[in-house]
């Protein structure tokens, strides 16, 4: 066995399980400039349970009537996940979280110096006393309570002690510890936890900030050394920089450590789509589990392993969360990747013009561009009509018109080989003749004229017209002709062939 694997089988113990409680209706709410309606809330609340979280703390029940008429409606949709409404350590705030139908409530009162002096002016007896009888009224009236002493990590260590060992005496079922301004490491992190789970025998959970980026890794090693429960946002948002991330803890549990924890993890990435979109606070691209590229590919040797097996640089498949590989043109990438993209679109390109198309992907690369998928289908398009590899050539024109009778053209066209003839009639000449190319190439396409621009870019009788167009099929694929000859009607027709030729291409190689 590889020796990181004994290690973990040997060293890495969690507890037999792990309560997930996510926060993000009610910590991430507290993100700066976020705020959610009821209806977004309960489509939140209804997707973590979807996904399997064991508890969601839904809001602030005594901050306002809203709070707790979405606490109410969310109690109400008979969820698998306990509903848990948040309460500072005073009868007012836990009569809110009744009064809102919870029968759960995390309640909490401020325990360092700097809190006691400078936000409660309390001495700690006060302190003391006053979460006491809050948990006790909460008990009173059948709540299960969980209890949280916040800025836990700056509070002095004896003084903390006192704290817990009061509030379960007198009744809490969970203790909480807050790392409130995220100054934990893990090795500190694991100090503390393994001194509460010396003293105390109730569950333990613990609620870590992100300040320093160590929310996550915190977790972990308070996992690792005892705690029962970790409080979680989507997406990772929080007070300031937030808090411990739901689907990185979720998939590390899951991936790294290979813990059983009863979730599907499919969800994660709609799950943080939802909530990005829903608080406006969007994921940065290289987030972990979930940022658009947490799958993407761009550099040749990473893309030439990935597409021999996608495990060589990934540590999860995309799909277990959700989300989907992408792999990306730029400077960096190799030609297998670009014949693998062209594979999967069945375009067939000779050397030649495969090189023109690396090239020019690099080229836009060295100016700082990557591209996506329709850009490397159009660049390949283009060499292809370059190369006159067009499905239909005009072969033939003939026009006429007056003495009354409606302006007619017959067309002349060889469409895959085969000759093929017509006339129609039109408002005008040009109108006759795309008439007649219409006609003719109905089985093949159905073409739109989306645009149409004629412009004669000399003057005097013998101008030149050019005509530029913009044509799209029933498929929604749109491409661009352009054309310029003596012959105003000439140039509109070949602008519209050069245009339908491409569609033509589009349509063959992504069989859309
Ligand atoms: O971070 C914190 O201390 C909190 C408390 C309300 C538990 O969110
Ligand atoms: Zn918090």
């Amino acid at each position: 066995m590889h020796e990181i694997e004994t290690f973990k089988k040997e060293h890495l113990r969690l507890p037999d399980k792990i309560y997930i409680l996510d926060t993000t209706l009610r910590d991430g709410e507290q993100t700066p400039g976020v705020a959610l309606t009821i209806d977004e809330k309960i489509q939140i609340a209804t997707k973590l349970n979807n996904f399997g979280v064991d508890k969601i703390e839904v809001g602030f029940p005594a901050s306002s009537s809203g709070e707790i008429d979405s606490a109410r409606k969310i109690k109400s949709l008979g969820l698998d996940s306990t509903i848990v409404g948040l309460a500072r350590t005073l009868k007012f705030d836990v009569n809110a979280v009744i009064d809102a139908d919870l029968d759960y409530v995390h309640t909490f009162i401020g325990t360092s110096r700097l809190h006691r002096d400078y936000k409660l002016k309390m001495s700690k007896e006060d302190i003391v006393q006053t979460a006491v009888e809050a948990v006790e009224h909460a008990k009173d009236h059948g709540l299960t309570v969980e209890f949280s002493a916040e800025d836990a990590t700056r509070t002095e260590g004896p003084f903390l002690f006192e704290v817990y060992r009061e509030v379960i005496d007198a009744g809490a079922d969970f203790i909480d510890i807050p790392d409130t301004l995220g100054i934990l490491t893990p090795s500190l992190a694991a100090f503390l936890i393994t001194e509460f789970k010396r003293n105390f025998k109730t569950p333990l959970s613990v609620h870590f900030h992100n300040d320093f980026g160590l929310a996550t890794a915190n977790t972990l090693i308070a996992l690792e050394c005892g705690a029962n429960q970790a409080h979680v946002t989507v997406n990772g948002i929080g007070e300031r920089t937030g808090n411990c991330s739901l689907e990185e803890l979720v998939m590390s549990l899951k991936a790294t450590y290979g813990y059983a924890l009863d979730v599907d993890t499919t969800r994660l990435y709609s799950l943080s789509n939802l909530v990005g979109r829903l608080t406006g606070v969007k994921m940065p691209v290289n987030k972990p589990i979930v940022g658009e590229n947490a799958f993407a590919h761009e550099s040749g040797i990473h893309v030439q392993g990935v597409l021999n097996n996608s495990s060589t640089y990934e540590p999860i498949s995309p799909e277990t969360v959700g989300h989907s590989r992408r792999i990306i043109l730029g400077k960096h990438s190799g030609s297998n990747a670009i014949r693998s993209k062209l594979k999967d679109y069945h375009i067939d390109l000779t050397d030649e013009q495969f090189n023109k198309v690396f090239d020019e992907i690099k080229s836009l690369g060295d100016k700082g561009k990557s591209i996506n998928d329709d850009e490397l289908v159009s660049l390949a398009v283009n060499e292809l009509v370059a190369a006159r590899e067009t499905p239909i050539l005009l072969k033939g024109l003939g026009l006429s018109s007056g003495n009354g009778v409606s302006p007619t053209a017959t067309v002349r066209l060889e469409i895959n080989g085969v000759e093929k003839e017509t006339a129609s009639i039109g408002v005008g000449p040009i109108d006759a003749a795309l008439n007649a190319i219409s006609s003719l190439i109905q089985e093949d396409i159905d073409v739109n004229l989306e645009e149409y621009n004629l412009e004669a870019i000399t003057g005097g009788t013998d101008a030149l017209a050019e005509v530029f167009v913009i044509t799209s099929d029933s498929k929604g694929n749109v491409s661009t002709g352009r054309s310029t000859n003596q012959d105003v009607v000439m140039a509109s027709i070949l602008a519209v062939l050069d245009s339908i030729n491409k569609l033509l291409l589009i349509k063959k190689s992504t069989f859309k």
